[in-house]
């Protein structure tokens, strides 16, 4: 069983992963663990001439970012029995999940309720609710207890 963790490095993401993990032990899976670095484009708002419209951070510290939460992460499943694959895009994450799970067809997505912003007076995040609403493949949401 393929199993498509995505992880914002939220505690809500590591509790999906441990879902997720404990699913693949049970029945013989992989996982393929997914972070998506978010393009933020600002405009500086001091800005009083129109030198330079909009910064955007580089995509290679997104990168570099995105790299070192997935190698931290995949670094504790060391020495699990399953195979762990790591995918990184710069995007919108819930398009980019939907993007990554296209790639790697898996047989179930597992993803925490909500994320690095943890209101919770909501029930989900904005990506989750995407990724639930659009994904074809299942999802699986995991709630943190209080
Ligand atoms: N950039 C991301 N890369 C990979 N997975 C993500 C990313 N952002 C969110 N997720 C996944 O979606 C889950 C829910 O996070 P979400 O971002 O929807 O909630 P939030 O941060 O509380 O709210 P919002 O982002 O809408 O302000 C996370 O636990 C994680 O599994
Ligand atoms: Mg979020």
């Amino acid at each position: 069983m393929k199993i498509l963790v995505p992880v914002d490095g939220s505690k809500y993401s590591v509790e999906a992963l441990k879902t997720a993990v404990n699913l693949a032990e049970k029945f013989n899976g992989s996982i393929v663990l997914t972070n998506v670095q978010k393009r933020v484009v600002s405009r500086p708002k001091s800005m009083e001439f129109d030198v330079e419209e909009f910064i955007e951070d580089d995509p290679d510290t997104l990168r570099d970012r995105g790299r070192k939460l997935l190698d931290k992460i995949a670094e504790q499943m060391e020495g699990s029995s399953f195979k762990v694959e790591k995918c990184l895009l710069l995007g919108d994450p819930a398009e980019k999940i939907l993007e990554c799970a296209e790639d790697h067809k898996p047989d179930m997505i597992v993803i925490g309720s909500l994320g690095l912003t943890g209101v919770r007076k909501f029930l989900m995040g904005s990506v989750s609710s995407k990724v639930v609403s659009h994904s074809p493949f299942p999802v699986l949401v995991v709630k943190t207890k209080k």
